[in-house]
C-alpha cells in the first residue's frame, strides 16, 4: 500500500504540445483537500489564451501529426500501455484521487480505479475494429462508408469521479483517432494531470491529449465557445450544459451532454428486504451521494414500508462516515465547501417543508466537508428535495401502493438518468424496465457499470451515450464515397 507519506504531490502545471508549462497570465490557484480543509498544492489556472494554445497543438497534432494516420492497431497498443502504466500506478493514483476528492479509499481503490483500467482496455480493443460498410445501391456504382474522427474534441468534466470521468471521455476518443482537449474540474485536477504522465510515459505522440486546468467560465467557456473545436463532451450541472449548447451554436460543433438526475429508486414487498435496504444504502451514500444516478427518491411499497425505513436508518446511522484515508471508513468528505453548503441548505429546505428527518441531518464532526448520511421519510414527491438535484448523502422516500402511479410519480421529473427496481417478480421487473422514462434500468441492483454498456441520459439528463459501441458515436463521423464503375 501506498501511504500519505509516500506520495509527493508537485505544484500542477498544464500540459499542452506534450510540454508542462505555466499559464500565459502566471495565475495559480489552491487545490483542498476537502477532510482536512488544507492545502494540497497549487496548479497553474489556464485562460482562454491557453485554449487557445492547446487547440492549437491539438489541431496540428490532428491534421500533421501520427496519431490519425497511424496504424489502428498501434494506436491500440498505445492506449494498452497507458491501461498497463495506470494498472502499476493504481494505488498511487486511487489516494491521489481520495485526497484531491474526499472519497473513501476503499472506493477509490475496489471501484474508480478497476473501472478507469477496465474502460482503457476496452476501447483500446476497439483501435482497430472501428470500419464502414459496403452499400448496395441503385446503378452502376460501388458506394461504400469510411468512418473517420471528428477532430479536435474538447472535453469538461466535474469533479465527482475525476480520473473515471477522464477514462470515459479520453479513451474512446483517442481510440477513433481524435486529438483532445481536456479541461477537468477546478476542485479536482490532480489525478488527471497525473493521467497526462503516463500518456506521455506511454508515448502518446505531442499534443494528442491537452489538459487545461481552470475555471468554468474562464477555461471552459473559452473551449465550449472555440471556433476550431470540432465537438464538445460534457459532463456536469444542467444549467452549465444549457451554457454549451449555446456556445457551441456558434460553429454548430457536435456536443454530448450527460447531466444531472433525481433517479428513482422502487422497492416492492415482494423484494429480498436486505438485499433492498444494501441497494437503498448503495444507491444513495456511495461516493457522499455525488454522483448523477443516485437513488435519491426511494419508493416503497407501503405494506413493508415501517420495517424497511426502520432496517435502511439503524444501517444508516451505523455507517463509518470520516477520514478518507482509513480503509475502514465507508463515507468520506463533500469535494468543496460550496456543495457542503449547498446540502445543508437542502436539509434545511427538507425541513421547513414537513418531510420527516429519519437520521442524519446535519455535519459531521467540526473540520473537514463531512455530511453525515440522510433520510428523510413521508416526502412528497413535489417538494424541493424530492424534485432537485441534492447531489449529497441525502435520500427522500415516497410510500406508495398503486403502481401506476408510482410510475407516473418516478417518470414526473425533468431528468431521466437511471432507475432501479427491487422485485423478485420477472413480470413486473420488465414491466417498470419498459414503463420508466431512463438510460439505464438496475433490476435488484444499482450503480452496476460496464465499460461494454451504454450511459447516457433520458429527458433533461442529457444526450448521447458514453461507454460501450455507443460511444464510437460520439467520436466518429461517416463518409460515403461513390464511384462510378458504368461508361
Ligand atoms: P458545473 O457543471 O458548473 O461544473 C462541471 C464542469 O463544467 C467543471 O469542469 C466546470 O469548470 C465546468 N464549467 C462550469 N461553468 C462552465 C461554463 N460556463 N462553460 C464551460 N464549462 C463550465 O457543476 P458544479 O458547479 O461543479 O456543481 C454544481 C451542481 O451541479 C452540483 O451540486 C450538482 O447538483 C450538479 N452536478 C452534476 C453532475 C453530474 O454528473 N450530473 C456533476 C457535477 C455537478
Ligand atoms: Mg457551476
Amino acid at each position: 500500500m501506498v501511504s500519505k507519506e509516500d506520495i509527493q504531490i508537485k505544484p500542477g502545471k498544464l500540459f499542452i504540445n506534450g510540454k508542462w508549462v505555466d499559464s500565459v497570465s502566471g495565475k495559480t490557484f489552491d487545490v483542498l483537500n476537502p477532510a482536512t480543509e488544507e492545502v494540497l498544492t497549487s496548479v497553474a489556472e489556464g485562460d482562454k489564451a491557453d485554449i487557445d494554445l492547446a487547440v492549437s497543438a491539438a489541431r496540428k497534432a490532428f491534421e500533421k501529426g501520427p496519431w490519425k494516420k497511424m496504424d489502428a492497431r498501434e494506436r491500440g497498443k498505445i492506449l494498452l500501455k497507458i491501461m498497463e502504466l495506470i494498472e502499476k500506478n493504481k494505488d498511487e493514483l486511487a489516494l491521489l484521487e481520495t485526497m484531491d476528492n474526499g472519497k473513501p479509499i476503499s472506493e477509490t481503490t475496489n471501484a474508480d480505479l478497476p473501472l478507469v483500467i477496465d474502460c482503457l482496455l476496452y476501447y483500446a480493443g476497439w483501435a482497430d475494429k472501428i470500419h464502414g460498410e459496403t452499400i448496395p445501391v441503385r446503378g452502376e456504382y460501388f458506394n461504400y462508408t469510411t468512418r473517420e474522427p471528428v477532430g479536435v474534441v474538447g472535453q469538461i468534466v466535474p469533479w465527482n469521479f475525476p480520473l473515471l470521468m477522464a477514462a470515459w471521455k479520453i479513451a474512446p476518443a483517442l481510440a477513433c483517432g481524435n486529438t483532445v482537449v481536456f479541461k477537468p474540474a477546478e476542485q479536482t485536477p490532480l489525478t488527471v494531470l497525473r493521467l497526462g504522465e503516463i500518456c506521455q510515459e506511454a508515448g502518446l505522440p505531442d499534443g494528442v491529449l491537452n489538459i487545461v486546468p481552470g475555471y468554468g467560465p474562464t477555461a471552459g467557456a473559452a473551449l465550449a465557445e472555440h471556433m476550431d473545436v470540432d465537438k464538445i463532451a460534457f459532463t456536469g450541472e444542467n444549467a452549465t450544459g444549457q451554457i454549451i449548447m449555446r456556445a457551441a451554436s456558434k460553429n454548430l460543433k457536435r456536443i454530448s451532454l450527460e447531466l444531472g438526475g433525481k433517479s428513482p429508486n422502487i422497492v416492492f414487498a415482494d423484494s429480498d428486504i436486505d438485499s433492498a435496504v444494501a441497494g437503498a444504502m448503495t444507491g444513495i451514500f456511495f461516493n457522499q451521494g455525488e454522483v448523477c444516478c443516485a437513488g435519491s427518491r426511494l419508493f416503497i411499497e407501503k405494506s413493508i414500508h415501517d420495517e424497511f425505513v426502520e432496517k435502511l436508518s439503524d444501517k444508516t446511522a451505523g455507517m463509518r462516515v470520516g477520514d478518507p484515508v482509513d480503509a475502514d471508513t465507508q463515507m468520506g468528505a463533500q469535494v468543496s465547501k460550496e456543495q457542503f453548503d449547498k446540502i445543508l441548505g437542502y436539509i434545511d429546505a427538507g425541513k421547513q417543508e414537513g418531510a420527516k428527518l429519519v437520521t442524519g441531518g446535519e455535519r459531521c464532526g467540526e473540520r473537514g466537508y463531512f455530511i453525515k448520511p440522510t433520510i428523510f421519510d413521508a416526502v412528497d414527491n413535489n417538494m424541493k428535495i424530492a424534485r432537485e438535484e441534492i447531489f449529497g448523502p441525502v435520500v427522500s422516500t415516497i410510500s406508495f401502493d398503486d403502481i401506476d402511479e408510482m410510475v407516473r410519480q418516478s417518470n414526473l421529473s425533468i431528468f431521466g438518468l437511471a432507475a432501479a427496481v427491487w422485485t423478485k417478480d420477472i413480470k413486473k421487473a420488465h414491466r417498470l424496465a419498459r414503463d420508466l422514462k431512463a438510460g439505464t434500468i438496475w433490476i435488484n441492483t444499482y450503480n452496476a457499470f460496464d465499460a461494454a454498456s451504454p450511459f447516457g441520459g433520458f429527458k433533461q439528463s442529457g444526450f448521447g451515450r458514453e461507454l460501450g459501441v455507443h460511444a464510437l458515436e460520439l467520436y466518429t463521423q461517416v463518409k460515403s464515397v461513390w464511384i462510378n464503375l458504368g461508361s
